[in-house]
């Protein structure tokens, strides 16, 4: 089957968080399971990981409401990736060095959703499913079944996978004429809490929806950003499929942004090294056990929660610890990380900013991760620490209470009930409690890595639900 992939991000091209490690790595697994998926993203400015060349396809003119724009369709052409990855570069609107938080994002998402049904039409593709993204892309099912333009499309099936619903992309109707025209008694289809809602009008019109989790599934009808009521409606349509990652570029064995590799039976040794080198580094005492956290320092992460858990680690309540913090997001919280750092000079530091290459040395050299999560709609880094033999520190939420078993339930990981400082403290004691039984934290970490969260094990649920959708046109 042939399955466009239409997002905002995909990794290596374009990342802001864990959407585009799923996007960049369920085509490839679907594809050598014999599928043909593709990806569709804005070609933005941003100097990513990708080095590739990229050969223009086609070009084209779309209409937003009064405004016109030309577009151009770029395919990338090594075809390094394992899979194609089409760009839609659209001037003015994304030859910018960031990927959202402009003013004119419903414009900017808006455009480029059009020019991608446009490009399909006039190159006469017939996938034989689009598979759309968070909200960014959660206008594509309604203009396929409702816009006069795109109607052709109507018996093609759509998937949305929601992969964060605090994220909605709402715009008042005033802006309505933005898209292309439809029968306005479709209007409906639109329309949640008195706005026009893309990722609420993609639940309505998608034939089917995924979470990126069971629990996120079923946590979404009781909180959900407003969409709860719409969710429990909708609920007969809708699956949690539990993410992967992709265990090849995630290996500690022969990962290349690692300096000293290591797989089960060396990750003693190799894991001593690559946590002297990152000590020595960012000046941590290397005979402490290392907590770390990697992501958006937000409010869903509890990351502001982070100075006080450190003051209190560190002014004794855990124990001894050393701690580093990787990430950047709530400028006052990101004030705060970075004022306490002149107390706690030797046993925390952090990095404030997104780096990918130091979070995979910092997965190597940690002994445990931090992920005290309000919301968790799956979580990747979970599975990264695990597949690096870095217990996992979590709160039972959505994805994490999917993938992460307490040890006192005879799993590799620590899990607490609550976002809150004594929650995160009571299990730093609980992780120091473990680093101290050399012989249990060995065996923890064995058990943690043998774990196969790969896609390999995922995307035949994905194919199956492709398959779902399209016998229900057959
Ligand atoms: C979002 C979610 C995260 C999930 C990721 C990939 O970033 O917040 O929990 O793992 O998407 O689906």
């Amino acid at each position: 089957m042939t399955i466009y992939h239409i997002s905002a991000e995909c990794f290596p091209a374009a990342k802001v968080g864990g959407l585009a490690d799923v996007v960049g790595a369920l085509p490839k697994y679907l594809n050598r399971a014999g599928q043909d998926a593709k990806v569709v993203i804005p070609g933005y400015d941003t100097k990513f990981n990708l080095t590739s060349d990229f050969v223009k396809e086609f070009e084209g003119e779309v209409r937003l409401g009064p405004f016109h724009f030309h577009y151009s369709v770029e395919r990338e052409s090594a075809n390094s990736l394992g899979f194609e990855l089409y760009l839609i570069r659209i001037p003015q609107l994304f030859d910018r060095s960031g990927i959202y938080g402009y003013e004119d994002d419903t414009e900017r998402f808006t455009t480029f959703q059009i020019a991608f049904l446009d490009w399909l039409t006039k190159t006469g593709a017939r996938p034989d499913v689009v598979h759309c993204h968070d909200h960014h892309t959660g206008l594509v099912p309604f203009m396929m079944q409702h816009c006069f333009d795109f109607q052709h499309f109507n018996r093609i099936p759509t998937v949305l996978t929601i992969h964060n619903a605090q994220y909605q992309g709402w715009f008042g109707f005033d802006k309505m004429h933005y898209l292309p025209d439809f029968n306005a008694v479709n209007g409906g289809y639109l329309e949640w809490n008195g706005l026009i809602n893309p990722l609420a009008s993609a639940i309505k019109c998608v034939w089917k929806v995924t979470t990126v989790s069971p629990s996120y599934l079923d946590e979404m009808s009781q909180k959900a950003n407003g969409l709860e009521n719409l969710l429990r409606y909708e609920r007969v349509k809708s699956v949690g499929i539990l993410n992967g990652i992709d265990a090849e570029f995630w290996n500690p064995k022969t990962d290349n942004l690692i300096k000293n590799n290591y797989d089960i039976k060396t990750s003693e040794a190799g894991k001593l090294k690559n946590k002297q080198e990152l000590c020595a580094e960012f000046n941590l005492d290397e005979n402490l056990p290392l907590f770390s956290f990697i992501g958006r320092l937000v409010y869903e992460k509890g990351a502001e929660l982070f100075p006080e858990v450190i003051r209190r680690a560190l002014s004794g309540d855990t124990g001894k610890c050393s701690i580093l913090i990787l990430g950047s997001g709530d400028p006052e919280t990101e004030e705060r990380l970075r004022a306490i750092g002149h107390f706690y000079r030797n046993n925390y530091n952090y990095y404030i900013g997104y780096n990918e290459e130091l979070a995979h040395r910092v997965y190597a050299a940690s002994d445990f991760l931090l992920m005290p999560s309000r919301v968790e709609p799956c979580g990747l880094n979970q599975m990264y620490a695990l597949r690096y033999g870095t217990v996992p520190v979590v709160r039972r939420t959505g994805g994490l209470k999917d993938t992460v078993i307490d040890m006192g339930d005879g799993g590799p990981g620590i899990c607490h009930q609550q976002t809150s400082s004594d929650d995160i403290v009571a299990s730093m004691q609980r992780a120091i409690g473990l680093f101290e039984d050399s012989a249990k934290l060995k065996a923890i970490r064995k058990q943690g890595m043998a774990i196969d969260h790969s896609w390999d094990s995922v995307a035949g649920q994905y194919t199956e639900l492709y398959q779902s959708v399209a016998t229900l046109i057959s």
